[in-house]
């Protein structure tokens, strides 16, 4: 017997921008069809945010929703951790604007930067705080305004990004029957170049070249990118399954981050998982970053295809390179 709390999603929220941007419109800007992009990678549309709109405005939309799903008042958050590789600004944290916002006085705010894989690397540090006993409820948001880093000159990156935001508010509980039962987190350094964003940090400060040179929006080795994501996805379920003792008939569903509907459909069907264990809304979607899961696993619960007691995976992988899982029981 141990008194040690476990810690669990006590509720979850998601905001996505009403404006949409459609493949037709991208045929606007950029030399591609809807065919090229919905077969290439299963998107249809992407949601963009409206004038006024940011990072910290759409985490704190979602993060009124958790907080209300999980009947926990802003005050009484411990901490909020904010994955983002979009910030509200450099300075101070997009988890500070967020604290204020919501009027979570005794909240702990700092971001984290984990590129794709930002909301699992959060639920493993969430985690941590919640079974030291430290803290008892923290807000983990995933919350990204991509469409300010995408070249919509550049056809190989532009169709693949949307905004959006998600939040989990995570508790303590003593409830053996729920809550995150394994974290597996994973990075590879020397594979930064796969995909980057180099302009405006401190390598290359900001300066009339930098614009010039379009290097302050992302750039990504799409094929290197789609090997690695299938494989990883592969490797991070089969190690969860493993290490939690699961058959695909325990798990009810797989939370993937919305890569690409191809690297999904592929990895999932090596897997033997079938079309309605995965969770997919890339088609409206797109690529969020670290919102994508997120958003997903609150859309999932919201449309009732997860109930307390349901064990599902979630996976991620992007930038740093980074990638992770996280198995939980709701
Ligand atoms: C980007 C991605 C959709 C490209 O699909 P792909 O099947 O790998 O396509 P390729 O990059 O090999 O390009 C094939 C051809 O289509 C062309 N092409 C690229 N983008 C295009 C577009 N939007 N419309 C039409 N043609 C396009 C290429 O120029 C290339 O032409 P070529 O054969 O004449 O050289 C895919 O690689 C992917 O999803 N990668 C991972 C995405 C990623 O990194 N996400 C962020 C990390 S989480």
């Amino acid at each position: 017997m141990t008194d040690k709390p476990g810690a669990a999603i006590a509720g979850t929220g998601s905001y996505i921008p009403e404006k949409v941007l459609s493949n037709f419109d991208l045929m606007k800007l950029v030399d591609t069809s809807d065919e090229w992009i919905t077969v290439r990678t299963g998107i249809k549309e992407r949601h963009i945010a409206g004038e006024g709109e940011t990072t910290a405005s759409m985490a704190v939309t979602a993060s009124e929703r958790a907080l209300e799903d999980a009947g926990v008042r802003a005050e009484q958050i411990d901490a909020i951790i904010c994955a983002t590789i979009t910030p509200e600004m450099p300075l101070p944290a997009t988890a500070c604007f967020i604290q204020d916002k919501l009027g979570a006085e005794q909240a702990a705010a700092f971001d984290i930067a984990a590129a794709c894989s930002g909301f699992i690397y959060g639920l493993e540090i969430s985690k941590m705080f919640i079974e030291s006993g430290r803290y008892e409820h923290v807000l983990l948001v995933g919350s990204e305004t991509l469409s300010r880093i995408t070249d919509y000159q550049d056809r190989t990156t532009c169709i693949l990004f949307g905004d959006g935001a998600g939040t989990a508010v995570l508790k303590a509980s003593n409830d053996r029957q729920e809550g995150i039962i394994y974290t597996n987190l994973k990075s590879d350094g020397h594979k930064w170049d796969m995909l980057q964003l180099p302009g405006c940090g401190s390598r290359y400060p900001a300066s009339q070249e930098v614009l010039d040179k379009r290097m302050q929006y992302m750039k990504i080795q799409g094929r290197a990118i789609y090997k690695f994501a299938v494989n990883s996805m592969q490797e991070l379920i089969v190690d969860a399954m493993k290490k939690c003792d699961l058959s695909v008939d325990d798990v009810k569903m797989v939370v993937p981050h919305q890569v690409n509907r191809r690297i999904i459909d592929s990895a999932m069907g090596k897997l033997g998982f079938p079309a309605e264990k995965v969770y997919i809304n890339i088609d409206r979607c797109g690529n969020t970053s670290s919102a994508s899961v997120p958003i997903a696993l609150d859309e999932a619960r919201r449309e009732g295809k997860l109930v307390a007691g349901d064990t599902i995976i979630m996976v991620a992988f992007g930038g740093g390179l980074t990638w992770g899982s996280a198995v939980v029981k709701l």
